[in-house]
């Protein structure tokens, strides 16, 4: 089950994300073997869509809650979840705080929790079910772009993966996070250098990379009421390398400053 889930994400992403099996070809074509470090999942933490009533899903597959991450700047909160086999991606749960934005902002995403129909409540698909709501119009749009680009990235976009992650302790050839970086842009994709391109260090145990995200065409309500098509950041690929903590274990945790500028590579820029 947990493998036809974990296929089913990535055809759901790589849809949108041309540039991941790209990427991930690349790779192989190097002679790398591709694991999943973790992948990430956005969404508003409020009502059925809230953190809390998505987890026991994951918890059905076997994952376990181990750590929990505040992001006060983008008014985030997030969980981790690890899962027994160390072979399976970590997943990365983050949700946005509607009632820390303005109330047109709480007003648009709250709306939207809201009128998200859930007929599928105990299924997995939740977790590629993209938006569950009608399409918002371009100038909700616009103010949601204004206050958060999270908040307008999951209105538009929905439960979905925002990105996978290469493990690149897996990698052979390509052992640090800037020779992955290095590689992939020689063929051409962008690099998040937002806070520098290698986020983290090895004595904090992590360090993180990512390419910026691709584009996507989806449909925004018109001022005459008609759909509109509209070019907006779909996702992008992460490669993620972990140092051993003093004890020997490689670091499973996550690293807010560093989160904190990856979220950026969905950055409209
Ligand atoms: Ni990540």
């Amino acid at each position: 089950m947990i493998h036809n889930f974990l296929d089913n994400l990535w055809n759901n992403y790589t849809k949108i994300t041309p540039q991941a099996s790209k990427i991930k070809l690349l790779l192989e074509k190097e002679g790398e073997v591709v694991l999943n470090d973790h992948i990430a999942f956005r969404t508003i933490d409020a009502g059925d869509i809230s953190i809390t009533y998505l987890q026991p899903h994951l918890f059905k597959l076997g994952y376990k809650v181990f750590d929990t991450y505040l992001f006060k700047e983008k008014k985030l909160i997030a969980n981790a979840y690890i899962h027994p086999d160390p072979t399976l991606p970590k997943i990365f749960l983050s949700g946005i705080q509607p009632n820390y934005f303005s109330p047109e902002v709480e007003n648009i995403l709250l709306r939207l929790a809201e009128s998200a129909t859930l007929p599928w409540k105990t299924d997995l698909d939740i977790f590629y079910s993209g938006t569950l709501w009608p399409s918002i119009t371009a100038t909700e749009y616009v103010t949601l772009l204004k206050e958060s680009e999270y908040a307008a990235w999951v209105a538009t976009l929905g439960i979905r993966p925002n990105h996978f992650t290469v493990n690149v302790n897996a990698l052979k050839k390509y052992n640090s996070v800037e020779s992955v970086l290095g590689l992939v842009e020689n063929y051409g994709f962008k690099i998040n250098e937002f806070g520098g391109r290698v986020k983290g260090s090895k004595s904090i145990l992590l360090e993180q990379g990512s390419t910026m995200a691709d584009t996507v065409t989806i449909d925004l309500v018109g001022n005459d009421g008609n759909l509109v098509p509209a070019m907006v950041p779909s996702c992008y690929y992460e490669f993620a390398l972990r140092h051993p903590d003093k004890n020997g274990n490689l670091y499973q945790g996550f690293v807010e400053k560093s989160a904190d500028k990856i979220f950026e590579s969905t950055d409209i820029k």
